[in-house]
Order: structure tokens, then C-alpha cells, then sequence
């Protein structure tokens, strides 16, 4: 990314700006947010502006308000306070911001929307009650999969730039991807036996913090990773443990990248440990190889579920054909969530717009078990990046129902499971740009293949 001030770095939120306001009849509204308090006011979480604001504007302001109109966009925002510099240094002034992001700046007090205005949910209730007072509307907090009280067309054209990312967002997500790297190395060079969870988190965390850096969601870091989200990092890592860690750094600019690695803390995956990982490997090469212009993501799931299974019937886990074994989701029952999802500035790209974004128009989330969880089905396009992320867990709640095996149950060779015991959760993601041509993988550098991985742990 270009410096702060330089005319190119002001150029790419200009252009941004001026393709929203291209296809909007009206003014458009969209806010930065507020600091969530912590337990009292002035505890605070770290401040982090709404993606949509950080898009088209490229600086965290708090509490600031940029309205796009077809004739130009304005940015009002809060006036230094003098008594305040005494706890946070002195602020820039409206003038100072106004030169260093390239865009008209005027207090917040001023702004005044007399025509209706279009505008974007928020993610956090307080900053929809602000939200609320500029428009004079109810704003309702985004959440779940459906949208109350925003304006659609709004959505659409945000959702239409967004998706396909221009050269200043891949940069950030490519710095974004280097961070990550150092962070899953430090973690794999950290990990011992008789270390707690937390002790890996915090090995990698030194990285991401001391690249200037943020996490870009709560770390899982877990020797449970059959827990899908789990987020405790308390316990002690014992030498036949696999460890799974999806950790992503967040670039200054909010861009994301989200990665995991699966890795033994022993240094050495146990054979049963190595047989199912290159199961999960195959799947995850075979969904990338997929990726191209054109597909449709549901598609690229299918791929990995049924390479998943191809290799879980050559381990003897599952008897019969791949193709009978998917049509019943039998790769769910190890399987259970999505390949993946879009990618930017959210880790889950977008889904504060629900399923809008991840779903084509026309498109809706299936009930079947097996594609419960997709969170995207969309046509692939160059400049979209994408996660891919197969995994294998033996979670109990879905093995030892017979109501959720039902009629697999006969398929299923529970000797062969109890062989794979000590295999509770491996996950292998990286992130992935569509190309023109086909896919590349922003975080391919980061040990992949097992001897690699145990190469990394070995590294001083
Ligand atoms: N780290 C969240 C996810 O992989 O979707
Ligand atoms: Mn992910
Ligand atoms: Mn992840």
C-alpha cells in the first residue's frame, strides 16, 4: 500500500467512492461506528471501523460519517477536542484530514440530510442508534442471514464492488498473508508437549501485534479441534496431541487473511495422524485445482467432500461408492461445516449483509446436512478471493447419535475409527484468489505438506 498521504493512496478511495456513487440515484450514508465498551465507558475494545466506512474512506475515524452523493462525497467527522489531547496527543484537525485522505471534511454537526438518504446495517447496536439519529430512521443492528430496515440497492452496489477486489485490497491481503506466515511458523517453532494452549497463542500473537497487526477474528488455537469454534486456550498439549490453529492477521488498512494449520505437538504426525491429514491435504489440492472463473463455489464444496471421502473409503473408514456414500452425506458426518467463504475486509466477507452477498441472486441455502453451513454460492470471478478449508472431525455429538449416522451407520467401520482415535480435528485453509485463468493461493507459502510442517517445527 502506498504511504498515507501519497496521491495514489488517495486515488484508490476516490475511485471507489465515485463507482458507488455511479450506480446510486441518491445520497448514500455510511458510517464508521463507535468503540464497544469493555464493562464501563472509558474501558474500551480497540476501536475498529465498520468495513464499509474502512472501504471507502481507508482511515479509522470514529464516530464519522462519510456521505457519498453523485456529485461528490463529503466526510464529516468530529472536531479535535483541546482538553482531550491531554489523554490521546494532539488529534488532526478537519483541514489536516481533509489534505491527507483527499475528500471534503466538514464537523459532524454540520451534516444534515434532507433528501432520504440510503444506508448500510451496522454491526453493533450503538453505532445503529447513531445510525439512526442522522437519518431520523430506525436502523436495525445487522443480523442473521436476513436484512431489516437498509436499503437494498445500497447493498447491491456495495456488494458488487466489494466482491471483486481491486490492486490496493490485494496488496493489504497479501501483507496481511505475510503476517500470517511468520505467525503459523512462530506457532509451529513454539509448540512443545507440556505447553499450554495459550502459550502458542501468544507466540504467534508476538508476530502478529509486532507487525502492527490485529487478529482478524478470535484465534482458535486447540487441541480439541474437533470443537469447531472453539476459542479456550487453557489447556496443556500432550505429545500425541494434534494441534489445530486458525490464525489470521488483519493488515493496518482492516484487510483480512485466515489461515489454519493442523500439526502434531510431538514434531512427528503418528501414522494414523499422517493418513487422515493427507486425506484432508488431497481434498483441499483438489478443491484449489477447482477454482477457476466460472464455478460454482457449491461445486468446489462437492469436489472437496467427495475427494474427502474417496480417501476416507481408501483408509476403510467408509465401505461402499464415493458417490452413493456423498449423496447420503457421509463427508458431512466428518465434515459437517462449508469449504469456505468470501474474503476482504470481514474474515466472512460481506456477512454483515446476510446471505446476500454469499449467495447469488436467486440462490438460497440449501437444508440439506451436507450444505447447511456454505456460506457462499456464487459463480467465481476473477479478483474474488475465497477460502478453502476442508477439514476431518470426529466430533461426538454427530458420531455417537444414532440419529445423525442413521442409515451411514452401516457403511461406517467403527473399528477403523477407533484405529484413528487419537485424530480429534484437522483443518487445512488458505486463502485464494480467483485469476483469469484459474486460482492462486495467497498463503500457499505457509508449510502445508507434513514432512514441510514438521520441517517448520523443527526450525530454529
Ligand atoms: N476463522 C474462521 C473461519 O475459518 O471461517
Ligand atoms: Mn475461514
Ligand atoms: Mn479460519
Amino acid at each position: 500500500m502506498p504511504s498515507e498521504t501519497s496521491s495514489s493512496y488517495k486515488s484508490v478511495f476516490a475511485a471507489r467512492r465515485r463507482r458507488l456513487a455511479d450506480k446510486l440515484g441518491g445520497p448514500a450514508l455510511i458510517i464508521s461506528g463507535l468503540a464497544r465498551a469493555r464493562n464501563y465507558r472509558a474501558n474500551r475494545y480497540p476501536f475498529r471501523a465498520e468495513s464499509h466506512f474502512l472501504y471507502f474512506v481507508g482511515k479509522a475515524l470514529e464516530g464519522a460519517a462519510l456521505v457519498v452523493r453523485p456529485d461528490g462525497s463529503i466526510l464529516y467527522a468530529e472536531p479535535p477536542d483541546p482538553e482531550e489531547a491531554l489523554w490521546t496527543g494532539p488529534q488532526p484537525t478537519l483541514e489536516q484530514l481533509a489534505t491527507e485522505l483527499g475528500l471534503e471534511v466538514r464537523p459532524i454537526d454540520e451534516l444534515r440530510l434532507e433528501e432520504p438518504t440510503a444506508t448500510l446495517p451496522s454491526a453493533d447496536a450503538e453505532t445503529a442508534f447513531l445510525q439512526s439519529d442522522l437519518l431520523g430512521r430506525d436502523i436495525v443492528p445487522a443480523s442473521g442471514p436476513e436484512l431489516e430496515g437498509i436499503d437494498l440497492a445500497l447493498a447491491d452496489a456495495v456488494i458488487e464492488l466489494r466482491l471483486v477486489h481491486d490492486h490496493a485490497a490485494l496488496t493489504e491481503m497479501r501483507a496481511a498473508a505475510a503476517v500470517t506466515e511468520r505467525a503459523h511458523r512462530a506457532g509451529m517453532r513454539a509448540t512443545r508437549p507440556g505447553l499450554r494452549e495459550a502459550a502458542i497463542v501468544g507466540a504467534m500473537d508476538a508476530e502478529i501485534v509486532g507487525a502492527g497487526c490485529t487478529h482478524a477474528y478470535q484465534p482458535i488455537v486447540t487441541r480439541e479441534g474437533e470443537v469447531l469454534h472453539d476459542e479456550r486456550h487453557h489447556r496443556l498439549l500432550e505429545a500425541g496431541d494434534l494441534l489445530l490453529a486458525d490464525v489470521g492477521a488483519e493488515s493496518p488498512g482492516g484487510w483480512a487473511s485466515d489461515v489454519t494449520r493442523t500439526w502434531p505437538v510431538s514434531g512427528q504426525y503418528s501414522g494414523s495422524q499422517r493418513a487422515v491429514y493427507e486425506v484432508v491435504l488431497a481434498s483441499q489440492l483438489a478443491a484449489i485445482d477447482a477454482v477457476r472463473p466460472g464455478v460454482r463455489y457449491r461445486d468446489v464444496h462437492r469436489v472437496a467432500g467427495k475427494k474427502l471421502l474417496e480417501g476416507l473409503v481408501a483408509l476403510g473408514l467408509f465401505h461402499g461408492d464415493v458417490e452413493e456414500l456423498y449423496a447420503r452425506g457421509a463427508a458431512a458426518l466428518f465434515f459437517p461445516h462449508g469449504i469456505g467463504h468470501l474474503l476482504g475486509l470481514d474474515v466472512h466477507d460481506l456477512e454483515d449483509l446476510g446471505d446476500r452477498a454469499g449467495y447469488a441472486p436467486g440462490r438460497a441455502r440449501s437444508q440439506n446436512f451436507g450444505d447447511r453451513y456454505l456460506r457462499l454460492d456464487r459463480d467465481l470471478v476473477s479478483g474474488m478471493v475465497v477460502t478453502i478449508e476442508p477439514g476431518y472431525y470426529r466430533i461426538p455429538y454427530l458420531l455417537e447419535r444414532p440419529e445423525e449416522v442413521g442409515e451411514l451407520e452401516s457403511a461406517l467401520d467403527r473399528r477403523v475409527l477407533a484405529e484413528l482415535a487419537d485424530v480429534r480435528g484437522i483443518r487445512i485453509e488458505d486463502d485464494v484468489l480467483v485469476t483469469d485463468t484459474g486460482a492462486e493461493v495467497l498463503t500457499g507459502s505457509i508449510p502445508k505438506a507434513p514432512a514441510d510442517v514438521e520441517a517448520a517445527m523443527r526450525a530454529a
